[in-house]
């Protein structure tokens, strides 16, 4: 046990894991870290013993457990609301994730296929037309899961300023009073949304559960506010990260862009490889509600659980050569999306976006690069998700 290492921790390369990890990953496959509040907490980082306690209901997800461990100070906002699906467990978990199955099922995501091209090609000829330069980010890697999530939602895009902003100062606020307060200023945006939609219905997954749950009266007013607020936070800024991160780490390895190049039909393995290499949601939280005794170890009931998705996806017993980026490996299993009942409830949305968006971005563009040095191009600090502040480009 190394005791001391605190977590999270800033990364000193925006796609390598924090290097003061390190001690972690020869102490594993389980050992503790600290959060902010001094708390001590199991930290998984083995590959095998993650996806074991992933799928244990023993561990929960309930943020209102006043043992659920949390991180960094302004995270303690989460323990105020219940939050849906991401902080549920079964069966409650369930049937709200039943409810919204199909409408990011493998088979409904494929028909917003020419959806996210044409919003993807769009931008990029904005983009071309305007520059060289370019700022990637705000001119690509942000609008294209945001322009795609509010069509699946039914959410105005023309309002995406306002609650991009807010969702920045969800994850990103600097107290746990400012998390409130954007929490509830999309709260009051949603609900007027809402009111607005029941008297002039759109054809959007938000006018659907309005439709046929909110009438029906499965699903009060209140939690569909909040699940709406869940997927429209969560479908623009893990992929937006994912874009932004992804288009530098290539850029940063031309032999495997070279690669990519040659052979698009490696783009959704490719995309897989990135989702391993890069881990920008690295931290899932759990609390154990009864003794579980895992690789010679026994998590104590109260106990808090950190997944370490950068490490558990660099395990060289997973994954030879683990620090390398291989666009042509198999980075099947890894847990970039969760493993178990939370699984991302997105992944098949989040895979068709990077693969359109980055595919088109390279064919699109053959001479892009950096326009500055990759030292000077800020990326997020560790307590968010990971990925790039600014991505000055240029062609
Ligand atoms: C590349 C982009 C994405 C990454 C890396 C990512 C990552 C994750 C991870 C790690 C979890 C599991 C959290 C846990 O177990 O505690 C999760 C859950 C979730 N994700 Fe994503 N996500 C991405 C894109 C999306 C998109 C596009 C949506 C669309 C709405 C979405 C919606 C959700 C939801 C609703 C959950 C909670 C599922 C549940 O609790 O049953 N995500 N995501």
């Amino acid at each position: 046990m190394t005791g001391t290492i605190s977590f999270p921790q800033d990364r000193s390369c925006p796609y390598h894991p924090p290097t003061n990890y390190r001690p972690l990953r020869a102490s594993g496959p389980l050992s503790h870290v600290s959060f902010y509040d001094g708390r001590t907490v199991w930290a998984v980082t083995g590959h095998a013993e993650a996806r074991t306690l992933l799928v244990d209901p023993r561990l929960s997800s309930d943020r209102q457990n006043p043992a659920f461990p949390i991180p960094i100070e302004r995270f303690e906002a989460v323990r105020r609301v219940r939050t849906p699906l991401i902080g549920m467990d079964d069966p409650e978990h369930n049937t709200q994730r039943r409810m919204l199955i199909p409408s990011f099922s493998v088979k409904r995501t494929a028909t917003l296929r020419p959806q996210i091209q044409q919003i993807v090609d769009g931008l990029l000829d904005r983009m071309l037309e305007q520059g060289p330069p370019a700022e990637l980010v705000s001119a690509f890697a942000l609008p294209v899961p945001s322009m795609v999530i509010c069509a699946l939602l039914g959410v105005p895009y023309a309002d995406h300023d306002f609650f991009e902003e807010q969702s920045r100062r969800l994850l990103r606020g600097g107290t746990a009073e400012e998390i409130e307060q954007a929490r509830r200023e999309l709260e009051g945006y949603l609900s007027d949304l809402m009111a607005h939609k029941e008297t002039a219905p759109g054809d959007g997954l938000l006018d659907e559960l309005i439709t046929e749950r909110l009438r029906a009266g499965t699903l009060q007013r209140q939690e569909l506010v909040r699940l709406t607020m869940v997927l429209l936070v969560a479908g623009h800024e893990t992929t937006a990260n994912m874009i932004s991160l992804g288009t530098f780490a290539l850029l940063e390895h031309p032999d495997q862009l070279a690669q990519l190049r040659s052979d698009e039909s490696l783009m959704p393995g490719a995309v897989e490889e990135l989702l391993r290499f890069l881990s920008i949601a690295d931290g899932m939280l759990r609390v154990a509600t009864d003794d579980i005794e895992i690789a010679g170890q026994t998590i104590r009931a109260g106990d808090g659980v950190v997944f370490s998705t950068s490490l558990i996806n660099r395990d060289a017993t997973a994954y030879p050569a683990p620090d390398e980026l291989q666009v042509d490996r198999s980075a099947r299993h890894h847990v970039a999306f969760g493993f178990g009942i939370h699984q991302c409830l997105g992944q098949n949305l989040a895979r068709a976006e990077l693969e359109i968006a980055l595919r088109s971005l390279f064919r699109r563009v053959p001479a892009l690069r950096l326009a500055v040095p990759a030292a000077e191009i800020p990326f997020k600090p560790g307590d968010t998700l990971q990925g790039m502040i600014e991505l000055p480009l240029t062609w």
